[in-house]
C-alpha cells in the first residue's frame, strides 16, 4: 500500500472524499507562456537515481531524467515496468527509498518538505476520471481552489468558467459526471488539474479507460495544452500520439530507463533489439 492515498494528495491537501477517489491539484505559473526551444529551457522536473523497492521487488532502480519548461515527455514501457509508481513518487504519494526529485530548485523528496505546497504545484490526472459523481462539474473543478487553496467563490468559479469555456463544457456546469461520456468527465478532471496553473501536469494513461471514439477529443485537449506551452510528462500506450505530439520519451524496462530521446530516435531508429522488439507491436497503430 502507498503512504497516503491519491484522493488526499491531489487534492493538494486533505480535501475529503466520500465516495470516489479524486485527484485534484494545481497551483503555479502562467500556462500561456510561450513555448521555448526545449534545450534551452530550465529543468522544471529533475529526477536522480530514483530508486524504489515493494518488498523484495525493486520497481524503480535509478532512474535519473529531467522535464524542461514547455516539454512534453512521454513516460512508455510496457505493463508493470515502474510508469504509474514512477508518477507517484513524483506526487509524493510514494515515497523514494533512495535518490532525489527536484522540482525546479526544491529537492522534493527532502522529508521536511510541505508535501502539500508542493502538490499544489503539480497537476495530476489519473486513468480514471475520480469526479466526485455527487457533485456538479462546477463544484468538481472548484473544489480543492475552495478547500485547499482557500480562494474566495468568485475567484474559483472565475477560473472554472475560464476553463470550461476552453474545453467547450461551459454549459455542462451543472450536470453531474454521470451526465457526461468518458471523454467529457476525463477533460473535466484535466480542466480541475489546471485550475491554478499547476507548473507541471502528470498525465497517467488518462486515455485507457475510454471508449476508443473518445480518446481523440482528450488527446486534441493535451495537444492544445502542448500548443500553450504547459509542462508535460504523460504515461501513456497510445504510440502514434507519443510519436506526434512528444518532445522527447522516456522508455522504462524492468524499473530503469531503456531509453531516452526523441520519438525517432527511441521510436523508429533505435538499434537495441528489446527496444526494437517493444514498439513493433504498436507498428500501424
Ligand atoms: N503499492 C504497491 N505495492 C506493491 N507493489 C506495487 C505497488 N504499486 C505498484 N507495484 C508493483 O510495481 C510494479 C510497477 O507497477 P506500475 O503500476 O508502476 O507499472 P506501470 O508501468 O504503470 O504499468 P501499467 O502500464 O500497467 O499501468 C508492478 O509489478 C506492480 O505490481
Ligand atoms: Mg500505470
Amino acid at each position: 500500500m502507498s503512504d497516503i492515498d491519491e484522493t488526499t494528495a491531489t487534492a493538494a491537501s486533505t480535501v475529503s472524499a466520500t465516495s470516489a477517489e479524486t485527484s485534484v491539484a494545481a497551483a503555479g505559473s502562467d500556462s500561456a507562456a510561450t513555448p521555448a526551444a526545449a534545450d534551452s529551457s530550465l529543468p522544471v522536473l529533475r529526477l536522480d537515481q530514483v530508486r524504489k523497492s515493494f518488498g523484495s521487488a525493486t520497481v524503480l532502480n535509478g532512474i535519473s531524467f529531467e522535464v524542461r519548461e514547455h516539454e512534453v515527455v512521454a513516460l512508455l514501457g510496457p505493463s508493470g515496468s515502474g510508469k504509474s509508481t514512477l508518477m507517484r513518487c513524483i506526487n509524493l504519494l510514494e515515497r523514494v527509498d533512495d535518490g532525489q526529485i527536484w522540482l525546479r530548485d526544491c529537492d522534493i523528496t527532502d522529508p521536511r518538505v510541505n508535501q502539500d505546497r508542493i502538490r499544489a504545484r503539480i497537476g495530476v490526472v489519473f486513468q480514471q476520471f475520480n469526479l466526485f459523481p455527487h457533485m456538479s462539474v462546477l463544484k468538481n473543478v472548484t473544489l480543492a481552489a475552495l478547500k485547499v487553496l482557500h480562494w474566495n467563490k468568485d475567484r474559483a468559479n472565475e477560473r472554472a468558467f475560464e476553463l470550461l469555456d476552453r474545453i467547450g463544457m461551459r454549459s455542462k456546469a451543472d450536470a453531474y459526471p454521470d451526465q457526461l461520456s468518458g471523454g467529457q468527465q476525463q477533460r473535466v478532471a484535466i480542466a480541475r488539474a489546471l485550475m491554478s496553473d499547476p507548473e507541471l501536469l502528470l498525465l497517467d494513461e488518462i486515455t485507457s479507460a475510454l471508449d476508443p471514439m473518445l480518446v481523440g477529443e482528450v488527446l486534441d485537449m493535451v495537444s492544445e495544452l502542448k500548443q500553450n506551452g504547459t509542462t508535460i510528462l504523460m504515461a501513456t500506450h497510445e504510440m502514434s500520439f507519443a510519436h506526434r505530439a512528444a518532445d522527447r520519451v522516456v522508455l522504462l524496462r524492468h524499473g530503469v530507463i531503456a531509453q531516452n530521446g526523441t520519438p525517432a530516435q527511441v521510436m523508429d531508429e533505435s538499434q537495441d533489439p528489446a527496444t526494437k522488439e517493444f514498439f513493433s507491436h504498436f507498428r500501424g497503430l
